[in-house]
């Protein structure tokens, strides 16, 4: 699948980048900087042996180009970066992973004003684009080792098909992946980051996670 990670110059983007690539997709790393783009899909394809190579531009093209978009900016960096795609993703999923952490409070929960970061993604994207939420509570640091217990991840959105596609994708990642309902829903995975950030900080940790138990029943 064309995947393009608007913002995958940095932590989480090029750890997803990596993690797709390694499956076999045909990946685009988005950067506001074509050059930067490059760079970094470069250093990825240097990095990782074996992996379909990653090739980098600017984030509109980027997203132009791909099926799929992915979203992984600072909340900061959120509607403005949106708003450079909107034209480009009509019609298309798109994935976002955005945390609306506010510095420095981030160890808090922040609910954003629309209600969480994917309903704003939403409102800012129209309903012509189907948006989908996860990967908020695995750390970058678990995507770029192959051998690390990596988190669940939960997805929310208000479109099966588009869910299920996303669930595949997280398949594809090596990570386990469940449907957590409605895009309403979001605000809990969004707002689990910052909880899973106090554990971090109580353990003297960098990647906490979460996992699904209990479905052996
Ligand atoms: N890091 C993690 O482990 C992790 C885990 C789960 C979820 N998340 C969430 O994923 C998102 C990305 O996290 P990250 O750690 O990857 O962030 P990051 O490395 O700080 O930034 C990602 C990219 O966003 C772009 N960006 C940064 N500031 C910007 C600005 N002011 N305006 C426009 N673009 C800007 C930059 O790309 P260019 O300069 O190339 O345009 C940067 O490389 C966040 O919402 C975060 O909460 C992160």
């Amino acid at each position: 699948m064309k995947i393009a990670i608007i913002g995958g110059t940095g932590k989480e983007g090029k750890g997803l980048a990596y993690r797709w690539a390694k499956a076999g997709h045909k990946v685009t790393i988005g950067s506001r900087q074509f050059e930067k783009a490059q760079h970094i899909a470069e250093e990825l394809n240097m990095e990782k042996q074996g992996i379909k190579p990653v090739s980098g531009l600017q984030n509109s093209d980027a997203a132009k180009q791909a099926e799929l978009v992915v979203v992984t900016v600072p909340f900061a960096a959120h509607v403005a970066t949106l708003e450079t795609i909107k034209d480009a993703v009509q019609g298309k999923i798109v994935v976002d992973v955005t945390v609306p952490l506010v510095p420095p409070k981030v160890s808090t929960v922040h609910i954003p004003a629309a209600g969480s970061a994917a309903m704003e993604a939403q409102s800012v994207l129209g309903e012509d684009t189907r948006v989908v939420s996860a990967f908020q509570n695995v750390s970058y640091e678990k995507l770029m080792d192959d051998n690390a217990q990596i988190s669940d991840v939960l997805v929310c959105g208000n479109d099966q098909a588009a869910k299920n596609l996303v669930l595949q994708l997280i398949d594809d990642a090596g990570m386990k992946g469940f449907d957590a309902g409605a895009l309403q829903n979001s605000i809990v995975s969004e707002g689990m980051t910052s909880v899973l950030i106090n554990i971090n900080k109580k353990f003297g940790v960098h990647s906490a996670g979460i996992k699904i138990i209990g479905l052996e029943e």
